[in-house]
């Protein structure tokens, strides 16, 4: 099983992997590369900026359950197709976190007037080179965890 190790926007060590579930079975939280037609949907957190949807799993609820949830919440999203790639361990100041990352097609967007935690959907046909510095985007944007993401869901035609 192959894992990358890197270091994140603050820092931390990351471990990433896309392999089957690799660190856990039942992670407690989830991160969503959406897709809409022919666009990348993304959220705007008040505080984080611009990131795809995720967030944490609730008790009684699998991952992916979770993942649906969050990307309706997050964005108005109707997730059609959710597919899992792969997952990744963080060990960050607030404590160890694994994460697993999806693919989600979402085939609809219903405009809400509020949107949990966040100020609602962002499309875009492009992410921009400068992600990695850009300040409109959230430090969850600015690891190797986005660019390996994107390679690998490119690479097996999931986008
Ligand atoms: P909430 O406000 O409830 O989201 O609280 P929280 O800040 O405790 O959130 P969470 O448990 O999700 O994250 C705790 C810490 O883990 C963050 O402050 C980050 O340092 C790190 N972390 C969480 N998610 C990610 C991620 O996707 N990537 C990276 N690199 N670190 C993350």
């Amino acid at each position: 099983m192959e894992i990358i190790t890197f270091k994140d926007f603050y820092n931390n060590t990351v471990q990433l992997s896309f392999s089957d579930h690799p660190f856990s079975d039942s992670p407690k939280h989830v991160w969503c590369l959406c897709k809409f037609k022919d666009q990348w949907l993304l959220t705007e957190h008040p505080r984080r900026g611009i990131e795809f949807p995720g967030g944490k799993v609730e008790p009684g609820e699998t991952a992916d359950e979770a993942a649906v949830r969050e990307v309706f919440e997050e964005t108005g999203g109707s997730v059609s197709e959710l597919k899992y790639i792969g997952q990744y361990y963080v060990e960050g100041k607030g404590g160890k976190i694994i994460k697993n990352i999806y693919v989600a097609i979402v085939n609809k967007i219903l405009l809400k007037h509020r949107y949990f935690e966040t100020n609602g959907p962002v499309l875009m046909s492009e992410l921009p080179e400068d992600v990695a510095t850009n300040k409109s985007f959230s430090f969850m944007m600015k690891d190797q965890v986005l660019e390996q993401s994107m390679k690998y869901a490119l690479q097996h035609s999931l986008v």
